[in-house]
């Protein structure tokens, strides 16, 4: 029997209302392309788009990630973004990559990304991959060239460079913006900062730790 159209109404209302179907990237792209106008005052989500009569066949290419990072650094890595900012092709296209470099020992801190799911692939070197659930479990494997990870968007992961040679990973998302929050730089290095007895009674240690800790990042 035919459904009638008040009952279409109600279970297509019910269907948008539901959680799922969620969408877990950037929207889906309304056009060919947007190269993002990166001067433009206005203000949306993502960038308006150049007009296409000033694109040009270098819009679409980037050469940002092609060469090594300066890994000289307190952590002794490097992460070369190559997102909407840098090139700004990727924009509305839902996803981005990154060149990651670790000198030997150095560590690409503990750090989530609020806007995106990460995948990577270690071209050269010997690391180890770590990631932290809501539920803090800790998940972590050795990987060498060619082998994958994936980090499911916001959870917490670092990858240290366990090898004697320098380690290269090179990492996509799925969001032309992906956002980084390192940890202990966000938490000890904000501008302004936060205030000390709220880390001391968080991390349940002294002011001279938490002192300690914010000089590092200041
Ligand atoms: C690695 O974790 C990256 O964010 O590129
Ligand atoms: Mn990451």
């Amino acid at each position: 029997m035919a459904k009638s159209p008040l009952i279409l109404l109600f279970s297509t209302l019910l269907l948008l209302s539901s959680p799922l179907p969620t969408l877990s990237s950037d929207p889906d792209p309304l056009q060919d392309f947007c190269i993002a106008d990166l001067q433009s005052p206005i203000s949306i989500t993502g960038f308006p788009c150049k007009p296409t009569s000033n694109v040009t066949s270098n819009d679409f290419f980037f050469d940002g990630l092609a060469k090594e990072g300066d890994t000289n650094s307190p952590f002794g890595s490097s992460v070369l973004q190559g997102n909407v900012l840098a090139f700004p092709a990727l924009n509305t296209l839902g996803l981005s990559m990154n060149r990651v470099d670790i000198a030997p020992g150095g560590l690409n801190p503990p750090h989530s990304h609020p806007r995106a799911t990460e995948t990577g692939v270690v071209i050269q070197g010997k690391l180890l991959v770590g990631l932290i659930s809501t539920s803090n479990v800790f998940y972590a494997k050795n990987l060498t060239a060619g082998e994958m990870f994936v980090i499911p968007r916001g959870l917490v992961h670092f990858q240290k460079n366990i090898g004697e040679e320098k380690a290269l990973i090179f990492t996509a998302f799925n969001s032309h913006l992906p956002g980084a929050v390192i940890v202990s730089l966000n938490l000890f290095g904000s501008r302004p900062s936060v205030p000390t007895d709220v880390l001391t009674k968080a991390f349940q240690v002294d002011q001279s730790v938490v002192d300690q800790i914010k000089s590092k990042f200041g």
